[in-house]
């Protein structure tokens, strides 16, 4: 009786506070949302660093399954050690209102039921903003990983999602400089704003010399600095024919001095598909394939002779493994990559592709910087700034 009373005065406390108490103190309840593929190597260091901390921390692990291909997550999930979420919500693809919306719905669900003190999101994925959205009108914090970021070019899904995140979030966690200043600048207050670093460079210093030992150059059959990698999945590029048709002929008419190889996002795939764009490659040097695992994807980055991109993490990954990286947008929201010295923001043209990218064809020195903080201890420092706050008898995120 006396046992059963304990109980149900346990679970009125935990009703009522939210926090589940173990041995006489109190648990501060993490909730961890991913959703696509980068997100992926973002959440896996954040939450072996949290999971360090067993005893403070309760955390539950969501994947919104805005990606759901074995190889755009389960692949992911086993190579980089992360344990199986804790909730599944299977989201699919679909229009962006269509995704978020559901995402939206399905999340306010979960947080009803769990009530966690505080949600953690990353990057500026449709997933990202959905999460954020359904947590803070539930009045529970939220930390954003990759805050600050910004392309300033508002019509990318991105963009919106990042300033949209930005704007509600408790916690900014910020890469960089520049991020720190687009935050400062839009007057968001310097207690919300800790400079970690990269997490997603921890995944890569992590994972790197496993990734050296993968056989994807001989299963490909190209030698190391023989090839380009590229990679293409922005909307902007691959959603409409003609800017698609230009990127890629602009890659036939590179291949004829160096190979090129050239993992297909789906997005990518589909729209090769129902363009019939696919044709433009035939008898060329542009090897499309199937998306890869990480390890398979870094070394092929590491040992390529540079690489041509779209891509928001490539351009951070070759900065750190110190490969150039010619980046086929306007804009990026990744300004310290080209500070940096690796990254070249040279636009969807394919007439800039040929005059940047044939001279990195006969020089393949390596670049051996990396910004600061882009160390391999971001998720730790981060954990850290949460230990400190979510101090285990308060109560309080403040
Ligand atoms: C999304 C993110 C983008 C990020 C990218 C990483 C948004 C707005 N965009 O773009 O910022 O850089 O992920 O890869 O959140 N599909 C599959 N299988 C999958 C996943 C997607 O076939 O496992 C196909 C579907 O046809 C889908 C399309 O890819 O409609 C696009 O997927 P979606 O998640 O909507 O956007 P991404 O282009 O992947
Ligand atoms: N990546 C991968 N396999 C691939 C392409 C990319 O493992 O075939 C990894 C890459 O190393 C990086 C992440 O996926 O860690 C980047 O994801 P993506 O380019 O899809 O998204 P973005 O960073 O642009 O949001």
């Amino acid at each position: 009786m006396h046992k059963l009373l304990t109980v149900c005065l346990m679970l009125m406390i935990r009703n009522i506070f939210g926090k589940q108490y173990v041995a006489g103190t109190s648990m501060t309840r993490l909730m961890v949302v991913a959703g696509a593929r980068p997100n992926f190597m973002k959440v896996a260091p954040i939450m072996k660093a949290l999971e360090r901390r067993s005893g403070l921390f309760e955390v539950t692990l969501v994947h919104t399954g805005q990606h759901y291909d074995d190889q755009m997550s389960a692949v992911f999930f086993n190579e980089l050690g992360l344990r199986s979420p804790d909730i599944a919500l299977d989201i699919g693809s679909g229009s962006h209102a269509e995704q978020t919306g559901r995402t939206l719905m399905a999340l306010e669900v979960t947080l009803i039921k769990h009530r966690p003190d505080l949600v953690i999101v990353v990057g500026d994925v449709n997933a990202t903003l959905a999460a954020t959205l359904a947590a803070k009108k539930l009045k529970i914090a939220v930390a954003h990983v990759e805050a600050g970021l910004r392309s300033h070019d508002p019509t990318m899904p991105e963009e919106i999602n990042r300033v949209l995140t930005d704007r509600i979030s408790d916690f900014h966690f910020t890469t960089d400089h520049f991020a720190d200043s687009n935050l400062k600048r839009e007057g968001f207050s310097e207690k919300s704003v800790h400079r970690v670093g990269n997490v997603m460079i921890d995944t890569l210093l992590t994972y790197r010399d496993r990734a050296a030992r993968s056989d994807i150059l001989d299963r490909l059959g190209v030698k190391t600095r023989g090839y380009a990698l590229a990679t293409l999945h922005r909307e902007s590029n691959v959603d409409d024919p003609e800017n698609l048709a230009r990127l890629l002929s602009a890659f036939v008419q590179l291949s004829k001095t160096l190979p090129i190889v050239m993992p297909l996002h789906p997005r990518t795939e589909k729209r090769l598909d129902t363009s019939g764009l696919k044709g433009l490659l035939a008898s060329s040097r542009v090897m499309l394939i199937s998306p890869l695992g990480y390890f398979d994807f870094v070394k092929l980055m590491d040992m390529s002779c540079f690489v041509m991109t779209d891509s928001g993490g490539v351009q951070e990954e070759t900065t750190v493994l110190g490969i150039r990286c010619l980046t086929l947008r306007k804009t990026t929201e990744r300004p310290i990559t080209c500070e940096v010295g690796t990254n070249m923001l040279i636009g969807p043209d394919p007439a800039a592709i040929m005059k940047n990218a044939l001279p990195l064809v006969s020089n393949t020195a390596r670049q051996d910087s990396a910004p600061p903080l882009w160390d391999g201890y971001a998720a730790e420092r981060l954990a850290l700034v949460l230990e400190r706050r979510f101090d285990a008898r308060s109560l309080s995120a403040a």
